[in-house]
């Protein structure tokens, strides 16, 4: 019954799921308790009050058939010009609601641009390790996901790799920063490095080659660390953005597209996406959250409480013997596994109830990827057993 293009997406379908029940079986055995779920990057401090606030003066407040009614498939105008003049005040941009799209979150809005400017078999490329679901998406619209190994001493991408992956089927290329599965934040020089190389490929390849930037992290940095606004350095940047982590609303699915005027035919590309938006089925992003977002642009949730986790975590797992690179933003650690096969790793880690995820799930094999998005009490609670696998290990 099902299409031939479903079966292999079935068969590598989420690593990550599998676990998270997994984890719900163990719980059930063991104690809620004696569990230590690192699997998931499901934000457990919670959204800010001003959202809950939010919700209920719109009610009180908005004019029901506005806010259930069906609108423009961009989304609200006056929510886009929120979203545009806080990026304008952020990062001196000038974005008007016109190159806004809100999107169901980053999801949609990847397979939105995505859907937008792929043709069958162009290439899209993307940095190792990466969010899984990138090769899913460009499978959507037939396009194939050519992946740059990593600098595993760094995490910063593979620039001498990049640039001779670049030809003319290039069409596209996916970052993201602060990185999903390591923490890292791209500094400023790779940027710009990664600029110069693609504007003189686009030169080369006769055509415009998207930077796409995934940055539903951008928020979640720790130390003061900046993170380089990308459509400032290359101006064929789309920005997808997502509240899903800053705003710890997941299941909400808000978030937007930023097209900037800079792009080449960006007013052809911003129509387009927001047919594409429609027609991919999402038709427009939820409408109470985008009130939410206008009355909340620029509100965040307690990334302090991820950074104490982070400091934890990673300080404990270095005192035992881990290797890991200290994260600056998001909510990850990628760890070495101390074993060859990272998947022997996890099972030991599984025997102490520790859940954490294999690297090659994001196309990194020998590494494992911890999610401290968690209580801090979980942290507190697991170092035993961590400890318990570093001497398993050999580590100690
Ligand atoms: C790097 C990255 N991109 C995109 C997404 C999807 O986020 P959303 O919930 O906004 O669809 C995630 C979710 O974990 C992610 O880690």
């Amino acid at each position: 019954m099902i299409s031939d293009k479903m079966k292999p997406m079935m068969e590598n379908s989420s690593v990550i799921r599998a676990m998270f029940e997994e984890g719900m079986k163990m719980a059930a055995v063991y104690g809620k308790e004696n569990v230590y779920d690192f699997s998931l990057g499901n934000p457990n401090v919670p959204a800010p009050d001003c959202v809950k606030q939010a919700i209920l003066d719109i009610l009180e407040e908005e004019d029901s058939t506005f806010l259930h009614g069906y609108m423009p498939n961009a989304g609200y105008e006056d929510v886009r010009k929120a979203v545009a003049d806080s990026l304008n005040r952020r990062f001196a941009m000038d974005y008007g609601p016109e190159n806004i799209i809100m999107t169901v979150g980053a999801a949609s809005g990847l397979n939105d641009i995505l859907k937008t400017i792929l043709n069958p078999e162009d290439e899209v490329l993307t940095f190792a390790p990466f969010f899984v679901e990138y090769a899913s998406y460009v499978k959507n619209y037939d396009g194939e996901l050519i992946v740059v190994s990593p600098d595993t001493e760094t995490f910063q991408p593979n620039l001498e790799e990049f640039e001779k992956r670049i030809c003319e089927k290039t069409k596209a290329v996916i970052v993201n920063t602060p990185n999903n599965p390591t923490g890292v934040v791209y500094s400023e020089e790779t940027i710009r490095r990664m600029a110069e190389i693609l504007e003189r490929k686009s030169g080369e390849t006769g055509h415009p080659i998207v930077l796409i930037s995934d940055e539903p992290y951008r928020e979640l940095v720790y130390d003061g660390v900046e993170v380089p606004f990308i459509p400032k350095f290359y101006k064929d940047t789309v920005v997808v953005y997502s509240y899903s982590k800053s705003l710890s609303l997941p299941g909400e699915r808000i978030g937007y597209l930023a097209i900037p005027k800079s792009m080449t035919d960006w007013e052809t590309v911003t129509a387009a996406a927001t047919i594409a938006h429609r027609i991919l089925g999402s038709v427009n992003a939820p409408s109470l959250m985008q009130r939410v977002i206008m009355r909340c642009v620029d509100a965040t949730s307690d990334i302090g409480a991820y950074e104490k986790n982070r400091n934890l975590l990673y300080g404990s797992l270095k005192e035992y013997g881990f290797q890991c690179i200290r994260p600056e933003g998001a909510f990850y650690l990628f760890v070495k596994s101390p074993l060859e096969d990272e998947g022997e790793f996890c099972q030991v880690c599984k025997k102490h109830h520790i859940l954490v995820v294999p690297g090659s799930s994001f196309f990194c094999p020998g590494y494992v990827r911890i999610s401290y998005c968690v209580s801090h009490e979980q942290i507190q609670r697991s170092l035993p057993a961590f400890r318990a696998v570093a001497e398993e290990c050999g580590l100690i």
